[in-house]
């Protein structure tokens, strides 16, 4: 096994339950993955994924809105706090602010995001209802690069999951929930592992994933 020592900082952004957040920190500690988990941020005093990263002995911050004027100052003062910790990738995992373009800006191509629909179909909040409302059957993730507009960017990858006869939303949520728990700690590791790259925004793979079947073949170095 190759260890490789010099592992890349990551900050993790969450405002709830954290359960990505988890997948990734769990990740994070074999010994050959390419990244590990400097900070965890949230927006929110009760997220719960703030105790779960405690436990972990992470570093956690909890940045509130209110003191800050506007977007761009709230989005500053993160900034701010990442360069300092030496930050070099971001994870947004359930955050749910929208990044302002100047923090965009900052860290281009070093932000991802997780989102649970197969992208491009179903950007924005309530993915689940409006899959079950359209009756569709197959549903999936993705992990994309954060771009300007909302759930835009170009995908790392993404996987499938079939929606069933009797789905609600709850039971949906969590099928698809467990999927993402897979993708976002191998597309962290692809990105931290440099094991992808961007040609006209798109990313292209330098090897063949090594997977499962729910994956949606992502494009391969030619
Ligand atoms: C996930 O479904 C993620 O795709 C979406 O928000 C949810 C966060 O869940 N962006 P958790 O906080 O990671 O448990």
């Amino acid at each position: 096994m190759v260890i490789k020592k010099n592992k890349a900082n990551v900050a993790i952004l969450i405002s709830g339950n954290g359960s990505n957040m988890e997948a990734i920190i769990k990740a994070s500690k074999a010994p050959d993955y390419p990244a590990k988990i400097a900070i965890v941020i949230s927006d929110k005093e009760d997220a719960g994924g703030i105790t779960i990263a405690k436990k972990y002995k992470i570093r956690t911050l909890i940045i509130l809105k209110d003191k800050y004027n506007s977007r761009i100052d709230y989005d500053l003062a993160i900034s701010k706090i990442l360069s300092k910790e030496k930050i070099e990738y971001i994870c947004a995992a359930g955050f749910m602010r929208i990044l302002s373009e100047e923090f965009i800006d900052v860290w281009w191509n070093r932000i991802i995001n997780i989102h649970p629909s197969l992208l491009p179909s179903y950007k924005g909040l309530n993915t689940h209802q409006r899959v079950l409302k359209d009756k569709i059957k197959v549903t999936g993730c993705s992990v994309h690069i954060v771009r300007k507009e909302l759930d835009e960017g170009p995908i790392i990858i993404q996987a499938k999951v079939p929606v069933k006869k009797n789905d609600t939303e709850e039971i949906l949520s969590a099928r698809v929930l467990k999927m993402e728990h897979k993708i976002y700690p191998y597309a962290l590791m692809l990105l931290a592992g440099q094991k992808i790259y961007l040609e006209n925004n798109t990313v292209i793979h330098k090897d063949k994933l090594s997977f499962d079947n729910f994956l949606i073949s992502p494009l391969l170095k030619k």
